[in-house]
């Protein structure tokens, strides 16, 4: 972790992987760096957190506290499934979009990024949400599933082993020098900012 350049705000992770390679674990170190000054919100698909959970419509309904906190992190137990749940996250993404403050400091953490719904609330959170202080922080098991714009507008790539071409195509399309197999635990890194790639990182 220390050989990857100190984080920012408005920084977009992809963190691709097969199941059980440490997409959560890595990704779970960088949302605790970023909640140092930033407020998290953690859409936990898979129920996997601990702590206190709210649901998306809390989270929609409290955003002006949740913006103006300090390095809170809040649990959202979201799996895209119930009817409605396209219409609330995109309320929640347009609500922080929208959001008198030219910065807002947020951060948003997919850990399962197929179970958010593809709308133009998403894409505008990851094609100009930059320059409004949103990160976000995406993983996928199958990134041939998830919405493209988490693919394509990723600044920061880290790519653990994927068993699928399909989806080794899909992420190395985007990353310099491609992707390639890997031992479980280990992924290379690809920073589009400073074109910088570095091979076989393990999270320790
Ligand atoms: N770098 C690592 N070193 C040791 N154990 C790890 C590492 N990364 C993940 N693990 C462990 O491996 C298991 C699977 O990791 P996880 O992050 O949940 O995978 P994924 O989210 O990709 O399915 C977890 O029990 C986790 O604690
Ligand atoms: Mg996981």
């Amino acid at each position: 972790m220390d050989k990857i350049r100190s984080i920012e705000n408005g920084e977009r992770w992809l963190i691709a992987g097969s199941t059980g390679c440490g997409k959560s674990y890595l990704s779970s170190r960088l949302a605790s760096l970023y909640a140092s000054n930033a407020n998290v919100l953690y859409f936990d698909s898979k129920n996997e957190g601990t702590g206190k959970a709210i649901s998306i419509k809390t989270a929609n309904d409290k955003i002006k506290s949740i913006i103006t906190g300090n390095g809170q992190t809040y649990r959202i137990k979201f799996d895209g499934l119930d009817p409605g749940d396209d219409e609330v996250s995109s309320d929640l993404f347009s609500a922080i979009m929208r959001f008198p403050s030219r910065k807002v400091n947020i951060v948003l953490w997919f850990d399962e990024a197929f179970s958010i719904p593809d709308t133009p609330a998403l894409r505008r959170i990851f094609t100009q949400g930059r320059s409004k202080g949103v990160s976000a922080i995406a993983c996928a098991q199958r990134p041939v599933g998830i919405p493209r714009v988490m693919v394509s507008e990723a600044t920061r790539y880290c790519v653990f082993n994927l068993n699928d071409k399909r989806d080794r195509d899909t992420v190395g399309a985007f990353v310099k020098g491609g992707v390639s197999e890997k031992p479980r635990f280990r992924f290379d890194y690809y920073d589009v900012l400073t074109d910088e790639r570095i091979n076989n990182i393990k999270v320790t």
